[in-house]
């Protein structure tokens, strides 16, 4: 292989001492004194996005990816050169591994900008890597492919399969219920990750991961294999050598991120039954490229889209059994009349054509056929109505049937810290029939939007055996959870939306079959109130980031990334008309 041009391998963005020559004698010299021959420095460079942590037992398989991946871009003729970035494990993130999402997103853009690469492999996995790393990648436009760590093993407690984190849920609204006692939580908690890798169920990290590969920005079978298989390792390696070719080919993210291409993806979240976060960040991936994500068209999409795809929380099984079904193939060729199947892949493919390619379907129980759904509708309906000018959403496959039409007595938690301290209070004014509000969890409240919207069940109504109860808020809910629960409530209480003056013993009418979510109070009533809110004020003691994040971020239907970050102008919007 000869030597570089200017504008790829090691020539590529030289610092700037105001002399390229020096500069690039200068970066040769400083790298040769890593080693590196003059044959291994002429080769095409690709850069390995490396999130391993100590803090991320998500990515605990990383030091294996990175190898496979080196190992596929060198039998391919590059040369492999990894680098740090940020890593997010959502349970070791304070507040919100969503507060950080979008500082990884500037982290991966601007590493990629900065260093020479002419492709890079993004290792992604827990929930907000994924979303952070194609957000930057989106915005830096070098030809990028996703790798994921892959799902972690199920456990086994006593005889039953548990997996993170439906289960996590589960057992401990068990434990508050005082079902079971202390030393079965304990003993459970041994067994709920069995091994490292993401959540084993259809959580937002499984979800992203099945978003990747039906965008094409991922290799074909690349969601499903499990983090400690076999599979997994072959992945990657295939995932370094397909990076060589995609830099002859110039597959940059703008030519396979396009509009069809999140259609598709919009397309496959609703059949897997996907995390609601999912989302917010396809909406932040495609403002990148200026695409915008209709929320009233995506419900017209939801009704059309069955959930095919028998996976926890809005079904039974996890994801090592959907690797076994045939993986996201089978999931696609089952829905195939509904994808865009001329959309580019990262393999120079379209998305057809590799569904042609691969395997023939065998005989399985996880993806049903489209005659015979999960569930008849896409899981994630769009809510409209008063309480929610800008939208909000429920995963209607996984809440409880006899609570989608329902209205109620609001019961209202001013904020995370007031729902904390009367939740379980015995004299909390509850019943089962009523609906529990939490205020200022969205993206500026609490902030970062944490996953708090999965209200737990009043200790007092736990203890008699109800589950489920009509749950509205502002904020997020974990992919893993389930139940009746309204979120992203936009604009959000923290800025002023009508959710900040819902008061306990207002009536909420919710209907999932008309996509409302009414405040029965008067127009002149509510207009007093929302009049007589304070006016919003970023404290000017804030600093650094948190002072960044909080005067420039959006709502949800803009994806929560932050206003700079988005493409200057919007170029198209999907779903586009009677696609
Ligand atoms: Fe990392 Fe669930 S906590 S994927």
């Amino acid at each position: 292989m000869g030597e570089n041009s200017k504008s790829s391998g090691l020539r590529k963005g030289l610092t700037n001492y105001g002399d390229e020559g020096f500069s690039l004698f200068l970066r040769k010299a400083f790298i040769k004194g890593a080693g590196y021959t003059d044959d291994a420095l002429s080769r095409p460079i690709v850069a390995i996005a490396n999130t391993g942590s100590a803090y991320n037992p998500c990515h605990g398989n990383a030091p294996q990816l990175v190898e496979a991946i080196k190992r596929g871009v060198m039998l391919a003729g590059g040369l492999p050169v990894e680098f740090p970035t940020i890593s997010i494990a959502e349970s070791f993130s304070h507040p919100t591994s969503m507060y950080l999402r979008n500082l990884m997103s500037m982290d991966t853009e601007e590493m990629i900008r900065a260093q020479p690469m002419d492709a890079v492999v993004l290792i992604g996995g827990c929930d907000k890597t994924v979303p952070a790393q194609l957000m930057g990648a989106a915005a830096a436009n070098v030809p990028a492919i996703q790798l994921v760590t892959g799902a972690m093993l199920t456990g086994s407690h006593r005889g039953e399969r548990v997996g993170a984190c439906t289960d996590c849920r589960r057992f401990w609204a068990s434990f508050r219920g005082d079902q079971i006692d202390a030393a079965e939580i304990d003993a459970v908690n041994n067994q709920l990750v069995a091994t490292v890798g993401t959540c084993s169920v259809m959580g937002t990290a499984s979800t992203m991961a099945c978003i990747a590969e039906a965008l094409g920005i991922m290799l074909p079978g690349g969601a499903s294999p499990p983090a400690v298989s076999a599979d997994r390792i072959r992945i990657a390696e295939r995932t370094g050598a397909q990076a060589v070719a995609m830099i002859g080919a110039n597959l940059t993210p703008a030519r396979i991120l396009t509009p069809k291409a999140i259609e598709n993806a919009l397309r496959v979240l609703l059949a897997i039954g996907g995390s609601t976060n999912g989302i917010i960040h396809l909406t932040a991936i495609a403002g990148r490229l200026g695409i915008k994500i209709d929320l009233a068209a995506l419900d017209r999409f939801a009704r059309e889209t069955p959930v095919l795809v028998d996976l926890k929380p809005s079904g039974q099984h996890y994801m090592e059994d959907l690797h076994r079904a045939g993986g996201l193939n089978t999931v696609m060729r089952e829905m195939k009349a509904l994808l865009h199947l001329d959309a580019l892949t990262v393999t120079g493919r379209t998305l057809g054509e590799e569904l042609d390619a691969a395997p023939p379907g065998f005989a399985q129980d996880v993806v049903r056929p489209c005659s015979k759904p999960i569930f008849p509708q896409g899981g994630i309906a769009v809510l409209q109505g008063n309480l929610a000018p800008g939208g909000a959403i429920i995963k209607q496959s996984a809440a409880n049937p006899s609570l989608m039409e329902h209205e109620g007595r609001a019961v209202v938690f001013e904020n995370a810290e007031d729902l904390a301290r009367r939740i379980d209070d015995p004299d909390l004014d509850v019943e089962a029939h009523d609906v529990l509000v939490l205020k200022q969890i969205g993206p500026v409240g609490a902030p970062g939007m944490p996953e708090a919207g999965y209200i737990p069940i009043p200790r007092k109504l736990g203890r008699f055996g109800v589950k489920d109860m009509v749950r509205i808020s502002d904020g997020r809910m974990s992919g893993t959870a389930s139940g009746t629960v309204v979120l992203h409530v936009t604009p959000e209480a923290a800025i002023g939306g009508p959710l900040a003056i819902v008061r306990t013993g207002d009536r909420i009418r919710l209907s999932v079959a008309k996509r409302s979510i009414e405040l029965l109070v008067n127009g002149e009533e509510i207009a007093a109130r929302l009049a007589a809110l304070p006016p919003r004020e970023v404290d000017p003691e804030e600093r650094g980031y948190r002072k960044l994040f909080l005067t420039t971020i959006t709502q949800a239907d803009e994806g929560c990334d932050f206003d700079f970050l988005k493409a200057v102008r919007t170029v198209a919007t999907v779903p586009g008309d009677g696609t």
